[in-house]
């Protein structure tokens, strides 16, 4: 069974269609790309798929589970969690505290319980922070805990932001347009740590403009044009694919 499976998802804003009958399925353990022009309806799919949209029509099953218009925290409680095109980490706290922040997403400890039950509380507290660090670990970003947020690089922002997404264990994780705004360095150490997070059982949905690093870490891609799926395959037969081209040109080359 697939972990997320979408039939004829659509996404109508007044007369605009921008998600137009999108059905595609994600199987555990393994990163699917979606590619698209501008405009495509690649993050309203998503929006639509993670709650900040409510679909017009169609359905989401994750797990198993009819999630369809869900709200957005339900679906983050459900394990999908997801980054944004515009960077949204909170610029004035630490970066510790900013993965802190995606722990809790999912940490079943009701405020009360820091009273009733303090010594449970602890203990999740204890392993939610020993987690965090060792993700940050893993991003080389332990050193720059105790930074504000904001004093980061952008690329190291954005691998901010994908840290605290992660630190709340998701069986899905949604990265919208992960490289935009980062240096080719940042770029390949982003596309290593993304395959390692496959590696090691992660299933990933990224939306990617920058092709090196789609054919590089997808296992699957899809491909949107005016909200719809176009075309669906490996990257070798995306790249090799004409009509494809065809839609990026004027745009840019599938390199
Ligand atoms: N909240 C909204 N209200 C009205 N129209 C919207 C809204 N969000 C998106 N759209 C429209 O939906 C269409 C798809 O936009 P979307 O942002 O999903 O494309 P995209 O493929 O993510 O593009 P990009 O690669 O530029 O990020 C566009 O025509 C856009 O203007
Ligand atoms: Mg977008």
């Amino acid at each position: 069974m697939p972990i997320l499976d979408t039939k004829d998802v659509t996404k109508q804003f007044g007369g605009l269609v921008a998600v137009n009958q999108v059905s595609m399925t994600v199987n555990k353990n393994e990163i699917v790309g979606i590619i698209g022009p501008n405009g495509a309806g690649k993050t309203s799919f998503i929006n639509a798929l993670t709650g900040i949209y409510k679909p017009s029509g169609g359905q989401i099953f994750f797990q198993g589970k009819d999630i369809t218009g869900f709200p957005a925290y339900k679906i983050a409680k459900q394990g999908i969690a997801r980054t944004f095109q515009n960077l949204r980490v909170f610029s004035n706290i630490s970066v510790l505290e900013n993965v802190l922040i995606g722990a809790h997403c999912r940490i079943d400890n009701p405020f009360h319980h820091i009273f009733l039950r303090p010594l449970r509380s602890k203990k999740i507290e204890r392993q939610a922070y020993a987690k965090v660090i060792a993700l940050l670990k893993n991003v080389g970003l332990e050193e720059k805990k105790e930074s504000l947020a904001k004093n980061l690089s952008y690329g190291e922002q954005r691998t901010l932001e994908i840290c605290r997404a992660l630190a709340s264990d998701p069986e899905l994780l949604i990265l919208d347009e992960p490289c935009a705004g980062m240096n080719s360095a940042e770029m390949d150490t982003l596309a290593d740590f993304v395959k390692k997070l496959r590696d090691e059982g992660q299933t990933i949905v990224v939306i990617e403009h920058n092709m090196c690093f789609i054919m590089a870490v997808s296992d699957r891609i899809i491909v949107m044009t005016e909200g719809a799926k176009f075309r669906e395959g490996t990257p070798a037969e995306i790249r090799n694919d004409l009509e494809v081209q065809k839609v990026y040109l004027g745009e840019q080359e599938v390199e």
